[in-house]
């Protein structure tokens, strides 16, 4: 798929000389003028051009016309690496060129200001370069221009000409993802026939100009992540065509405009992390076509009108972080609803028993307001809820079993009487939305110290040995005040004995399926023999494919093991995340310990690295996805829980991948509960040699960043393919210092080329040597880290990549700053 660079790159000097003497005819018309200025772009290879039979025309990726002069040039994604336009259009015309597309081709250098020379051009595509410098003014020539699109050369800087407002013909402009800064000039409102208007993150400040107002075809208005402030213009509501109207992350500040009401066809409305207050409009009823309501983190009061109430395409509504007041009114008209979130608001009064008939509701977060009152027994009939957070009010009353779902402790956590009920079923479930917003933000849930501990016991599984097996499960709940003191496990779950069972995956594993599917743990089905216990694979009657990790019968005994094991169940029936290892049932029994975990068909990481076909398939683009796995999960284990929880054993043996190559993080056999408030406790020694942070060599009180420091080392590891051990051992030497990060990466596979990949590893690799940091302080939070991944932020420029060594890695300063 990618072409390898040397094909484009050669001597242009040499080739000048012999194809301009071949191409050149004594006039020199226009053809060969065009002819002249593609050579001299040094974009086509020898072989192409030292022929005495091509034409430019005849060139990959050019298209002419009758007259043989070129219409069409598209180099689309071809690595054009450190090429520049200035070249190409040096003195040159085009003038019948149509279509020039260049996205993700490598350009380097400045945007010629002889751009504006292309007079007939349609069709401009500069996206995905590493254009710097200021757009020329003389874009504004470009009167034929049909679709701009110059958007990823995050270096672009300087402001936006006024001229682009004489384009008035254009339909698209996407200005997205560069460096731009001043305010959004007002000429753009002449742009008629723009419909897609797309200048999303860059350093746009000032207000919102009252002429786009004028643009009455605008179908997507797209202007988030900028620094842009005062009010919204009433005129928005004149854009009737609108689809999508995304301004998040600026600094808009004012109330809604009632206006808003006016855009029949808006379907998504983010205006999510502003500073707008007053109230939820009424008018917001009107926008007949919504899919999709963000106002969250601004600072609206009020109540909800109850006209909103009415928005029957509604799909998702996200008003938390908010100081929403009042009842929350009935929500019976939300009729395909999926998403709800009110959390972080003042809400007061009972959950309204309406929303009990939202049959598309698939996720509710009413966590952190004052709601009151029981939990409506209507409730159990929401049978697609598949997460609910209802943390932090002061509901009361019992939470009951819910079909197959089953409910985190911790996200009914914070309320003074709430009890549960719930038995048998246990169904893992996807992350819930809480743990990242849409917007990347991380909900950091702080702690309560008034913490309401609710014990699960357990009473009574009978086990008939020999040929009959009965199961019987109950769960009985009491609600009581207690102090988190003990690492997990530690709970009064072994109260009978050592009976903990539950079975359930889509309504009934047995006993006895597992025992058949794996023939009574066969040595056959083993497929794996870890630090303690072996790994079995097992087919259940139903076809889904399980893997049961299973204690010996004379590790059983063994303290430890056993704690690791009911520790494993307390984390994994915790945490539901995509990136963590679902957990389908277990088994705690005196005669038979074993846990049941969904199958993962690649098997560990460290196996995939270590296997060269393997590694070989796992190219930069896996790579990155398993580390953005891993922080994923990592970050939602320390900060999207109420009490953190950390790993204390981040390898690349515990990380395993699915088909897909995707990650999940497993091994929670020595997780542990942070809880801010205890001071007792016990800390044991955990970890595998060649990840365990530094400082546990002289303390053993362990914290998250003892995680983020093996985190550090996997992704090493998964950059390099190998244990970066050297590395790590002499990383203040000078000579590991020099070695640049071309050099130490996995030599197995080609270095990343498209742009997209070399940014993607220098931002692993920077990552990766900020958590790798000595002192635990100054390595970054997993949240920081996540930011860094959304943001896809690095400080240094792609086209550094080569000169990028772990001394640069290490104290990002020294080179190649971007901005
Ligand atoms: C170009 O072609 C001529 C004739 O085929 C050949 O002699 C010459 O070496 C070629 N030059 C390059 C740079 O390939
Ligand atoms: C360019 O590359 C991107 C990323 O690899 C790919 O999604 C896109 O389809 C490619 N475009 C063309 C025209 O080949
Ligand atoms: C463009 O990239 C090439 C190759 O990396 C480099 O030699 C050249 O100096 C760069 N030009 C600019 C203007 O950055
Ligand atoms: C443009 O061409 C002139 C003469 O042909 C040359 O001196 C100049 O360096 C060229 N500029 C670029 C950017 O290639
Ligand atoms: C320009 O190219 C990029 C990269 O392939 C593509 O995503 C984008 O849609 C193109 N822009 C237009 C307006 O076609
Ligand atoms: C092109 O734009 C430049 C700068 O805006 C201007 O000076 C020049 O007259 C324009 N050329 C044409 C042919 O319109
Ligand atoms: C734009 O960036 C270039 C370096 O790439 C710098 O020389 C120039 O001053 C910047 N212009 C503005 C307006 O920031
Ligand atoms: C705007 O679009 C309409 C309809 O497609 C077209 O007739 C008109 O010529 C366009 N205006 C400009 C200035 O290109
Ligand atoms: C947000 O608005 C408040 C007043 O409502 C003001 O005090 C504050 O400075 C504003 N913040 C920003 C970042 O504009
Ligand atoms: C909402 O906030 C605005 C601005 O802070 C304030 O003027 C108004 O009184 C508040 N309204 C309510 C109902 O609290
Ligand atoms: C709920 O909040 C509203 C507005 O703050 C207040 O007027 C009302 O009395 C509160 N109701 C209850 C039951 O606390
Ligand atoms: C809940 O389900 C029961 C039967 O399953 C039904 O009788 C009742 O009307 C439902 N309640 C709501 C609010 O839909």
């Amino acid at each position: 798929m990618e072409f390898s660079i040397s094909f484009y790159i050669f001597s242009v000097a040499a080739v000048i000389a012999v194809a301009v003497g071949s191409w050149a005819s004594p006039v020199l018309g226009s053809p060969e003028k065009e002819a002249k200025a593609l050579l001299e772009s040094g974009w086509w290879s020898v072989e192409y051009l030292n022929s005495t039979t091509t034409t430019p025309c005849k060139l990959p990726g050019v298209t002419c016309n009758h007259a043989a002069t070129i219409t069409h040039i598209s180099l689309h994604n071809d690595s054009l690496l450190g090429m520049n336009l200035g070249r190409f259009l040096n003195g040159s015309s085009f003038p019948n060129l149509v279509h020039l597309d260049l996205a993700g081709a490598w350009l380097n250098g400045s945007i010629p200001p002889e751009m504006g020379t292309l007079s007939k051009l349609n069709h401009l595509n500069l996206s995905y370069n590493e254009l710097t410098g200021e757009l020329p003014l003389s874009l504004g020539n470009l009167s034929q221009l049909l679709t701009l699109d110059i958007s990823y050369n995050y270096p672009i800087n300087g402001s936006i000409p006024p001229e682009l407002g004489n384009l008035n013909s254009l339909v698209s402009l996407n200005l997205s993802a560069n460096n731009l800064s001043g305010p959004i000039p007002s000429s753009l409102g002449h742009l008629f026939n723009l419909t897609h208007l797309d200048i999303s993150y860059n350093e746009i400040h000032g207000s919102i100009p009252i002429e786009i107002g004028k643009l009455k075809n605008l179908h997507s208005f797209i202007m988030s992540g900028n620094w842009l402030h005062g009010p919204l213009p009433l005129s928005l509501g004149q854009l009737t065509k609108l689809n999508t109207l995304s301004l998040y992350s600026n600094q808009i500040n004012g109330s809604i405009p009632p206006e808003i009401g006016n855009l029949k066809n808006l379907e998504i409305l983010e205006l999510r992390s502003n500073n707008l207050t007053g109230p939820i409009v009424p008018s917001l009823g009107g926008l007949d076509s919504i899919k999709q309501i963000d106002l969250s983190h601004n600072h609206f009061n009020g109540t909800i009108p109850t006209d909103i109430c009415s928005l029957s395409t509604l799909i998702s509504l996200d008003l938390s972080y908010n100081s929403i007041v009042g009842q929350i009114p009935s929500l019976g008209g939300l009729d395909s609803i999926n998403q709800i979130d009110l959390s972080h608001n003042h809400f007061n009064g009972t959950i309204p028993t309406d929303i009990c008939s939202l049959s598309t509701l698939i996720s509710l977060d009413l966590s952190y307001n004052s709601i009151v009152g029981q939990i409506p027994s209507q409730f159990y009939n929401l049978t697609s809820l598949t997460s609910l957070n209802l943390a932090c009010n002061n509901l009361s009353g019992t939470i009951r079993y819910l079909n197959q779902q089953r409910f985190s402790l911790f996200d009914i956590e914070g309320n003074k009487d709430l009890c549960f009920d719930y038995v048998i079923g246990y169904h893992c479930l996807d992350a819930p939305p809480a743990a990242t917003n849409n917007q990347g933000v991380i909900h950091k849930v702080v702690p309560h110290s008034q913490k309401i501990r609710v014990i699960v016991v357990l009473v009574s599984v009978i086990l008939v040995l020999s040929s009959i097996v009965l199961i019987a499960i109950f769960y009985i709940c009491r609600c009581k005040n207690r102090k988190h003191t003990q690492p997990l496990g530690e709970t009064n779950t072994t109260k009978n004995g050592d009976i903990f069972s539950i079975w359930n995956y889509d309504g009934n594993i047995a006993y006895k399926d597992i025992l058949q599917a794996t023939e009574d743990f066969d040595i056959r089905y083993c497929i794996g023999t870890g630090g303690y216990g072996s790994v079995y694979k097992a087919q259940l009657p139903n076809g889904k494919v399980v893997a049961l990790k299973k204690l010996h019968t004379s590790e059983i005994e063994h303290p430890v093991l056993n704690k690791s094991f009911i520790n494993e169940v307390k984390a994994l029936t915790t945490l539901r995340h995509r990136n963590i290892v679902r957990l389908y049932g277990f088994c705690l029994h005196k005669k038979c310990m074993f846990l049941i975990y969904e199958y993962m068909e690649r098997g560990s990481l460290f196996c995939v690295l270590n296997n060269d076909v393997e590694a070989m398939e796992l190219d930069w683009r896996k790579r990155v996805n398993i580390i953005q796995g891993i922080v994923n999960a990592l970050c939602y284990m320390h900060h999207g829980c109420t009490l953190p929880i950390i790993h204390r054993d981040v390898t690349t043996s515990n990380i395993l991948l699915n088909s897909e190559l995707e990650a999940v993080v497993a091994d929670f056999g020595t997780a542990r509960l942070l809880d801010p408030n205890s001071s007792t406790q016990s800390n044991i020694l955990a970890g595998t040699y060649g990840y365990i942070a530094p400082e546990l060599a002289y303390t053993i009180v362990g914290t998250e960043k003892c995680d983020v420091y093996s985190f550090g080392v996997v992704a090493l590891e998964t950059l390099m393919g190998k244990h970066p051990k050297e590395v790590l051992s002499s990383l203040s030497s000078p000579s590991t210092q020099n070695l640049l990060l071309t050099e130490i990466l996995d030599q197995r596979l080609t270095p990343p080329r498209s742009r997209l990949a070399v940014h993607s590893v220098v931002l692993v690799a920077s990552i990766a040597f900020a958590c790798l940091n000595a002192n635990p302080r100054y390595r970054p939070t997993m949240e920081g880290v996540s930011k860094k991944f959304i943001d896809r932020c690095t400080p240094f420029a792609d086209h550094c990549f080569h000169e990028i060594s772990i001394g640069h890695l290490m104290n990002p300063q020294a080179l190649c700053i971007d901005g």
